[in-house]
């Protein structure tokens, strides 16, 4: 066992470009465009869905990442790296939930369904930052960025310096 199942290869990738899409998007674009510019619903429009999206993948990976078999965790001879690869992993999982749910619960509150998707007309508030989950979301967009930053560090680590092939785990190969 020396890959990750193909169907965890295609989500990985998938919604790694998604989630990085959806950080860089939303910290510039979407929270840089005022609520009081009309371009603002689609912005949101787009960021809502590729949002809840990620968060029916997400939770879809989980149950294949449970239903298959994968390599063994990577070993670089250091038990708290070791650890902290791992816990990095998980950490990715509930962030990502978390961001969406708290993405969701703005949504609520400022009654984005029925402005975004159901065009009532209604005027947007004239910010998002007096609902709590916001000041989540936003906490929460700079752990997941953290994480990414780790998890291209551990990558670049491996990849040229241990040389110890850990990107063929995440492609397709055989023996997956
Ligand atoms: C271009 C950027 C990325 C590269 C090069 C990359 C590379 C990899 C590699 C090589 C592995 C296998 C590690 C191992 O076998 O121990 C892996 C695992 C993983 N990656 Fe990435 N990754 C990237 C972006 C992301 C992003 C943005 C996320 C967040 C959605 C992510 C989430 C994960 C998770 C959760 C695992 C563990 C798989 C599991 O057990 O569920 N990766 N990544
Ligand atoms: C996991 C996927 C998601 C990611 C990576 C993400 C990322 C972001 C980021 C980086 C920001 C800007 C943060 C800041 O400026 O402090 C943001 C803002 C926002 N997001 Fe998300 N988001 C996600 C899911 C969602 C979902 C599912 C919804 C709603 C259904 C949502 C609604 C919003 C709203 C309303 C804002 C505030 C925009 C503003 O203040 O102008 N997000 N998101």
């Amino acid at each position: 066992m020396n890959h990750y199942h193909p169907l965890m290869v295609v989500f990985h990738w998938v919604l790694a470009f998604m989630v990085i899409m959806g950080l860089i998007m939303g910290n510039s674009v979407l929270s840089e465009t005022a609520n009081s510019d009309p371009q603002k619903l689609f912005y949101l429009k787009m960021h809502m869905s590729a949002g809840l999206l990620i968060l029916v993948l997400m939770i879809i990976r989980l149950f294949i990442r449970v239903f298959t078999s994968r390599p063994p965790s990577a070993d670089i001879g250091n038990k708290t790296l070791n650890k902290l690869g791992t816990a990095t992993h998980y950490l990715f999982y509930l962030v990502i939930i978390l961001m969406a749910g708290s993405g969701l619960a703005i949504a609520n509150m400022a009654g984005l369904p029925e402005i975004v998707f159901g065009a009532s007309g209604a005027p947007l508030p004239e910010s998002f930052d007096m609902y709590p989950p916001r000041i989540a979301h936003g906490i929460l967009g700079m752990v997941l960025l953290f994480l990414v930053v780790g998890h291209l560090s551990a990558f670049v680590y491996h990849q040229f310096i241990r040389k110890d092939a850990l990107f063929s785990r995440m492609w397709f190969g055989k023996g997956s």
